[in-house]
């Protein structure tokens, strides 16, 4: 069924959901969206997502189910595995969890218990809730140490790494990130661990997509656990999952299921077997290759415009953008770029003398516009419309005539799960 069909049954039975849904098509056609955590799924993993497979309660793994009537659901799973395994090169697989938090928290309860230490990036240097924060259970239940980037080069300095670990004596080092612009060395990370006798594990939420795509090495066969989400750079249904080692298989499975989580969402692991085939298409390297591309046009044309790049540059699909030469801080950056149809967030920078929710940088990140076949020249049409933004911010006419000049810009490039449906 098509995505427009599905939205005429829509509109018939609910159409105030129906005008949310044709709201929300409008608003990512006409706006750039730099969110680097989003993306914009296929119109195939949407039409797997929507599917009858939304009904059955499948508790348990392929083959042990506590349900009858799964032998269909027991197909797309086995599928959803064992194409991710051939993806990544992974021992083990399961693409039971929820979201990315579940499947890092099921990542703690496989190795760790209660009150037991791990060591993770601090987040205001990057690291993700989930990463031993105090407002979130990994910060209640473990006692996390952090460390940080290098103030000077804002960039991983893995000897401090290593120092802090052997101070902390972790049972559980943490890498991977949520807002790191620089390439990952998973292999000195995993001599880190070893050297104190810690489990790696390495969160590629971010960058799975390009991993996928071999545009950033992959921590597969150097930490025992990878947990993933599958809605960012990898482009498929919002849900998440893990690659292990195969002696933690049976730890890290159980951890999801009973431990942690109920019956599993076998529509979104139908959509991320879908998403696993399309990133194992040869278009898929040309697609992770240029969101890294766009990312490196984009923050040149930024700096060169006046505006500083955090470590000064990025090796990834995002970049930490210091808006202060502009006068502003990070949410009226924020908010200047919204009205003016560019969506970007506000974030820490290393060291930030605002608090979080102020912030003095944005994060800007290069996924979606990627998924719109925009291209480096691209780039510097959308890194002018983010300076010209900057500068306008409180000007709401001015503001409003950028925001017309970004509708007609973005609306010549397709959007995947509409213009392929
Ligand atoms: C590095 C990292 N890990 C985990 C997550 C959590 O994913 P979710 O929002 O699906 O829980 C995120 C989300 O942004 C992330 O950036």
């Amino acid at each position: 069924m098509s995505v427009s069909s599905d939205q005429k049954v829509l509109s018939a039975v609910d159409p105030d959901i129906a005008k949310v849904v044709g709201d929300e098509e409008r608003r990512l056609r006409e706006n750039i969206v730099l969110i680097a955590s989003e993306n914009y799924a296929s119109a195939a993993v949407l039409s797997a997502t929507g599917s009858v497979l939304t009904n059955k309660y499948a508790e348990g793994y392929p083959g042990r189910r506590y349900y009858a009537g799964t032998e269909n659901v027991d197909v797309a799973e086995t599928i959803a595995i064992d194409r991710a395994k051939e993806l990544f090169g992974a021992e083990h697989v399961n693409v039971q969890p929820h979201s990315g938090s579940q499947a890092n928290m099921a990542a703690y309860f496989s190795v760790l218990k209660p009150g037991d230490r791990v060591l993770g990036m601090s987040l205001d240097h990057g690291g993700h809730l989930t990463h031993g924060s105090p407002v979130n259970f990994s910060g209640k239940l473990f006692e996390f140490g952090h460390y940080g980037v290098d103030i000077e080069s804002e960039q991983l300095d893995y000897d401090a790494v290593a120092k802090v670990a052997e101070e902390f004596r972790p049972k559980l080092i943490v890498c991977g990130y949520t807002a790191y612009p620089r390439t990952i060395d998973f292999a000195r990370f995993r001599e880190i661990a070893d050297s104190v006798d810690a489990y790696l594990l390495a969160d590629m939420a971010h960058i799975a997509g390009l991993i996928a795509g071999g545009a950033h090495p992959s921590p597969v066969g150097h930490a025992q656990i990878v947990t993933s989400t599958t809605h960012k750079t990898l482009r498929g249904p919002r849900g998440a999952m893990a690659l292990t080692t195969a002696d933690l298989a049976r730890k890290y499975n159980s951890a999801v299921f009973p431990n942690m989580q109920g019956g599993p969402m076998m529509h979104s692991i139908a959509a991320k077997a879908v998403a696993f085939r399309e990133a194992a298409q040869p278009e898929f390297k040309e697609y992770a290759s240029a969101i890294v591309q766009n990312a490196q046009s984009l923050s040149g044309a930024l700096a060169a415009g006046g505006l500083r790049i955090v470590s000064g540059g990025t090796d990834n699909h995002l970049m930490l953008v210091d808006v202060r030469p502009t006068g502003l801080t990070g949410k009226e950056a924020e908010a200047a770029l919204h009205v003016a149809g560019i969506v970007a967030n506000k974030n820490t920078i290393p060291d930030d003398p605002q608090p979080p929710m102020v912030t003095s940088g944005v994060r800007i990140g290069t996924p979606a516009v990627t998924s719109r076949r925009m291209d480096t020249s691209d780039m510097e049409t959308v890194a002018g419309f983010i300076l010209d933004a900057v500068k306008s911010a409180g000007d709401d006419s001015a503001l409003a005539s950028i925001k017309t000049a970004v509708a007609k810009f973005a609306s010549q490039f397709q959007v995947p799960g509409l213009d392929d449906a």
